[in-house]
């Protein structure tokens, strides 16, 4: 077993929220239950509802039953945990209950006050995370006014600001309070053991590397479509779209993955150096080459969810051709396509090689039907499948593609763990590889700032629920 993470509290800004409920409480919970959990820690929520210690620890319950029933089994281990969860009432833009928290955490503490270790978590809108932060400092609890051997760390959630301007006023916010090394920006993808895999699958392997560049690669295609619509988070989804919830971050950080040049090493700073530079290489977009390389829509109905506005523009679907203008990728398209309330929920990123230099098994167009291609397929199924052409039986010579397939499932006993277990113990131990440095946000936001510029006053295309996506995208195909 890993060795355990420094005794801590884990601070947790926006208890009450969906995020919280789904996904941090049973994390937690369940990295408690599998012992990875440091010796001495305890939880305290924050929130602005009126909630005693116990209150908090029944809505904790009510969380665990709902999203880590299995949790709750042994009771004893429940009323253990739940002893060390606790709870301060806050208004988050006023200092006062930041006092109160400081109160909360040091009272309990073993250590001199700024010896303890403190982990803060912002699952609250992004609009607030500034303000939570400046707060944090004018009571005492920010990391670089500390004076002995205790650590203060901040994980924040997606989206990181809303654009370049606001993404880099946060950035300046919570590098005047955290130092870059104590800043954890969380996208849960890059806790995806698929997702850590692609590193491996590329520079573990002698064979795919020589192949993975311009010269043999025809294009990539990057593909995360969700087969349900925007679900309750109506007002979240007015505010952001499709392209700050997931092109900004997940999209990108896929195709930087795939991308990037192999680091000098594993460091966290080495690795994400050089996904930086994919970001940097990205080819700007204009309204000319947006014409073509930009297709936004919107699924029908949409304007008749909950907190939406009936005459919302904001889009549900992007299929974006980017190019990469470096060496290794001048000129192969990337297309990411994403989408809400398509016909199927699939992650997948498939690589497709150009055709051999002669085709003498039919006509020239038959390569693409059974074109190599490498399949990384991310979720559901946890595959890689390599896609080459074999000769159908019989007597004429004719090639029908066939797969090779490697399944987590069938060659790995599961190890159970979610990307927000990883994430946590990562941020808990320092180790920030799969978190995203601050000029990577930028990065990406300046990406998707040109792209919402080159498309403004365009209406997102309409397209059919359970569909794949509105009829125009195949325009970026040409
Ligand atoms: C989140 C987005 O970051 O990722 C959601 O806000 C999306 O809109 C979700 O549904 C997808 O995550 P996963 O892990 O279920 O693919």
């Amino acid at each position: 077993m890993p060795t355990k993470p420094d005794n801590c509290t884990i601070v947790i800004f926006g208890a009450s929220s969906d995020l919280a409920a789904r996904k941090l409480f049973p994390s937690l919970c369940e990295l408690a239950l599998w012992g990875h959990l440091p010796q001495e820690y305890r939880i305290i929520g924050v929130g602005r509802a009126l909630f005693s210690h116990e209150e908090f620890r029944s809505q904790v319950y009510e969380k665990l039953l709902r999203f880590a029933p299995a949790t709750l089994q042994d009771e004893n281990f429940f009323t253990a945990f739940s002893q060390r969860l606790f709870y301060v009432r806050a208004d988050m833009s006023e200092v006062t209950g930041y006092h109160d928290l400081y109160k909360e955490i040091m009272e309990a503490s073993q250590e001199p006050d700024t010896c303890s270790h403190i982990l803060f978590y912002l699952a609250t809108p992004p609009a607030l995370a500034p303000v939570i932060v400046r707060n944090l400092q004018l009571a005492g609890l920010g990391e670089k006014t500390l004076s002995c051997g205790g650590w203060r760390k901040l994980i924040v959630e997606k989206p990181y600001g809303r654009d370049l301007e606001t993404a880099r006023e946060l950035n300046g916010v919570i590098g005047g309070v955290f130092s870059e090394a104590r800043v954890f920006r969380i996208d849960h993808y890059l806790g995806k053991e698929t997702v850590q895999n692609i590193m491996v699958f590329r520079f573990s392997n002698g064979i795919f590397e020589p192949l993975w560049n311009r010269q043999f690669i025809a294009n990539v295609t990057i593909t995360i479509a969700e087969d349900f619509g925007i679900r309750d988070r109506g007002a979240f989804y007015e505010e952001a779209g499709l392209l700050r919830d997931i092109l900004q971050n997940h999209g990108l950080q896929l195709l930087a993955a795939v991308a990037m040049e192999p680091p000098v090493d594993l460091s966290a700073d080495a690795v994400r150096d050089e996904k930086a530079k994919v970001l940097r290489s990205i080819r700007p977009f204009t309204p000319q080459n947006a014409e073509h390389a930009v297709v936004l829509g919107q699924y029908e109905g949409y304007c008749a969810e909950k907190n939406v506005d009936p005459n919302s523009t904001v889009e549900t679907f992007a299929a974006v051709k980017f190019f990469i203008d470096n060496w290794r990728w001048k000129d192969v398209p990337f297309y990411i396509k994403a989408g809400k309330n398509l016909a199927e929920t699939v992650t997948e990123i498939v690589i497709t090689f150009k055709c051999p230099p002669q085709n003498f098994f039919g006509p020239a167009e038959s390569c693409s039907y059974s074109a190599n291609q490498v399949i990384l397929r991310i979720q559901p199924e946890e595959t890689i499948a390599l896609r080459f052409g074999a000769k159908r039986p019989g007597e004429a010579v004719i090639t029908d593609p066939v797969y090779m397939r490697f399944d987590y499932k069938t060659s790995f006993t599961a190890v159970g763990m979610t990307p927000y277990h990883r994430l946590l113990l990562d941020a808990m131990a320092g180790e920030q590889m799969n978190f995203i440095r601050q000029d990577s946000v930028e990065y990406s936001w300046a990406i998707i700032d040109a792209i919402r510029r080159a498309v403004a006053g365009r209406p997102p295309e309409p397209y059919a629920v359970h569909s794949r996506g509105p009829e125009g995208m195949n325009r970026i195909y040409g």
